[in-house]
């Protein structure tokens, strides 16, 4: 039997070599090392072989298949590795699957355009921390403690005296405190108020502050700068209106609207009957002087004017987004679509 076994590891040894193509070599295979070949029957025999026998057998027919199954991965391979039938049934032919990419949020795409806008008007950028103290972000902007207008915002205090900043504004007096006249920068960043949330408020939004300190300079100026701005930002068409406003910090304050896009200024849900067709945008107005004294510039000689805008209300009103909320929801079908 020994030698049957020989003949026969010679003989598959000789097809598997000599086997021209991948078809060829697939039919030895099956012959010789099947689940029908004569040496699979064989061990399949063993058991009922005598038992001295059955050992010597075995392991020389265990030896053969292993030999043989070798050989045959070498012939598979010289024959540019031909896949087994299973692996066959892959189709390389269907297109690969994309794997999903990141996308930046609608919110961090406005806020890179309003740099650059302000930017080319020559102003550099500033930041100051979200956590402030009180005379950052009221006591040195002319609201001493216990003025009203500290109340015009819910405030998250954290412990006396330190808070999260309720505007941008408290950037104002940390640039002006580090640096001297000439001033011109804008400052992007995150406010916080505790507020109801709802479609049109949130405890966590965005603004622009700006703020421009030089001699000489006038609310003609100011208006220039922030027409510029809105243009760019809304289209050449947008049509731009200054009226009276109060915030202790600037003197005079102004509240900034454009012409409803929506209704072309007729009166619609968006901008509200009682606003006539115009939408606020922004507050602005000329640096009060207390707030020059406040950070040791002189108010004879500096003058200068200051802004701020939410980042929110700018692109609901240019996106037509009806809800705040979905900017801060992460809901990727929201944030593809821009
Ligand atoms: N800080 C104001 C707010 O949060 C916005 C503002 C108004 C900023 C007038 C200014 C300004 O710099 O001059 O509502």
């Amino acid at each position: 039997m020994i030698r049957r076994i020989d003949a026969l590891e010679a003989e598959a040894a000789r097809a598997f070599d000599e086997a021209r193509d991948s078809g060829a070599l697939e039919q030895s295979r099956v012959r010789w090392l099947g689940r029908k070949s004569e040496l699979t029957q064989l061990l399949r025999g063993l058991k009922d072989l005598p038992a001295p026998e059955r050992a010597a057998v075995g392991a020389r027919a265990n030896r053969t298949r292993e030999a043989l199954e070798e050989r045959y991965e070498a012939a598979r391979a010289r024959l540019g590795g031909a896949s087994p039938p299973a692996a066959s049934a892959r189709d390389v032919t269907l297109p690969g699957r994309c794997l999903p990419r990141g996308h930046e949020h609608l919110i961090s795409q406005v806020l890179r355009e309003i740099r650059t806008i302000f930017h080319g008007m020559g102003f550099s950028l500033a930041e100051g921390p979200q956590v402030e103290d009180d005379r950052h972000n009221f006591g040195a902007l002319n609201m001493p403690e216990g003025h009203p207008a500290r109340a015009m915002t819910d405030t998250f205090y954290l412990k006396p005296g330190a808070l999260l900043r309720t505007h941008t504004s408290s950037v104002q007096i940390r640039v002006m405190e580090r640096q001297a006249p000439p001033v011109r920068i804008i400052c992007p960043g995150r406010v916080f108020r505790n507020e109801a949330v709802d479609a049109t408020h949130h405890f966590e939004f965005h603004q622009v502050e700006g703020l421009y300190v030089d001699e000489n300079v006038s609310l003609a100026d100011l208006k220039g700068t922030l027409e510029h701005f809105l243009k760019s930002f809304f289209g050449p068409e947008t049509e731009i209106r200054f009226s009276p406003s109060y915030f202790p910090f600037v003197e005079p304050g102004a509240q900034v609207d454009i012409r409803c896009f929506f209704c072309g200024g007729k009166g619609c849900a968006v901008c509200g009957p009682l606003s006539e067709g115009w939408l606020e945008v922004l507050g602005a107005g000329m640096v009060h002087p207390n707030v020059f004294r406040a950070v040791g510039y002189d108010p004879e000689r500096w003058t200068g004017y200051a802004f701020g805008a939410g980042i929110e209300r700018l692109v609901m009103l240019r996106h037509g987004v009806p809800d705040l909320r979905v900017f801060f929801e992460s809901d990727v079908r929201f944030v593809r679509q821009f």
